[in-house]
């Protein structure tokens, strides 16, 4: 990128174009919210703007987001944001960026028919927005949600602490079930709902994926085991222990995994229902079960 005088317009056509010699997905995307981050301005502003120069100031940090990107850097790390149930949340490489996909998990707990006031545990938070959507869409409910990343749950609070009301969320640390045996060693607490978006990618694909995801997110928010169902499993196994009568367990699922979650709910007797929920790519991507 030289030194001469750059407007918007100019600066995004480079990019993009730099961004798609080194194959990166989507490379005019990409630059419009970069540069838009940089600028602070949404999209829709740098098109209305698109004959404004960009001094030196901005494009000396803007030269350095691009070559962060180039090297995969995944553009949520660069730009600490990520819009999920239409909310900004906070994120960095602690925690995994959350995906589309997993509002469906939250939707889909909000348009089942439950009580006013709900206990829900959610297992694995990672930058908390499912615990703190529900929270937002359901103040009333009393929420915990752990992580095995202390780090992880630094950023769940913070953002909880952003948009959720003040307390509503707990947040303990440990491993699945041991923050909660924890807390309460007599074995008395039960929740409604217990919710979980677990790590579920092989650890035999790790070679598979883009390097924006295997080189930058977290790998104890992405890998379970050889055959990626060590922490499904364990939680199928565990959580009736800690729902109330009728409560439910829902997770999200890997796409090629819902024959072998049907096999492992089968296997235990405290289930009395189940159903996989399929996404809008018709792939069953969630389950949701339920206790007598
Ligand atoms: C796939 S990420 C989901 C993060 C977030 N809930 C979301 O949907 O974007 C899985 C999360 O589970 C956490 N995790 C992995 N193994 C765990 C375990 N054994 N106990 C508790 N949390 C665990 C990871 O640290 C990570 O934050």
């Amino acid at each position: 990128m030289s030194n001469k005088m750059w407007r918007v317009v100019d600066l995004l056509n480079w990019t993009a174009r730099y961004f798609e010699q080194h194959g990166i997905p989507n490379p005019r995307l990409d630059a419009e919210v970069l540069l838009g981050h940089l600028l602070e301005k949404s999209r829709l502003q740098l098109y209305l703007h698109f004959e404004m120069p960009v001094f030196q100031e901005h494009l000396t940090p803007f030269r350095e987001l691009i070559k962060k990107r180039i090297e995969h850097t995944p553009v949520s790390y660069l730009t600490n944001r990520k819009e999920f149930m239409s909310v900004d949340f906070y994120v960095d490489e602690r925690v995994l960026i959350p995906r589309p996909e997993t509002e469906q998990l939250v939707e889909t707990i909000l348009t089942t028919e439950t009580g006013d006031s709900q206990r829900l545990l959610e297992l694995g938070t990672g930058s908390g927005v499912i615990a703190t959507s529900l929270a937002v869409h359901q103040p009333e409910w009393d929420i915990i949600a752990t992580d095995i990343s202390e780090s992880a749950l630094a950023v769940a609070q913070k953002n909880a602490e952003t948009h959720a009301p003040a307390a509503q969320i707990r947040f303990l640390a440990g491993d699945l079930f041991e923050p909660i045996k924890a807390m309460d060693p007599g074995g008395e607490i039960r929740f409604d709902w217990i919710v979980c978006n677990p790590p579920y990618i092989k650890k035999t694909e790790w070679d598979t994926l883009s390097p924006d995801i295997r080189d930058y997110e977290p790998e104890i928010a992405l890998f379970a085991g050889d055959d990626g169902l060590a922490v499904i499993r364990r939680l199928i196994v565990e959580a009736p222990e800690y729902l109330t009568p009728n409560g439910k367990l829902i997770l999200e699922i890997g796409d090629a995994q819902a024959d072998a979650i049907r096999t492992l709910i089968d296997a235990e007797p405290a289930y009395c229902t189940y159903e996989l929920i399929k996404d809008y790519a018709e792939k069953e991507r969630i389950v949701l079960a339920s206790v007598s």
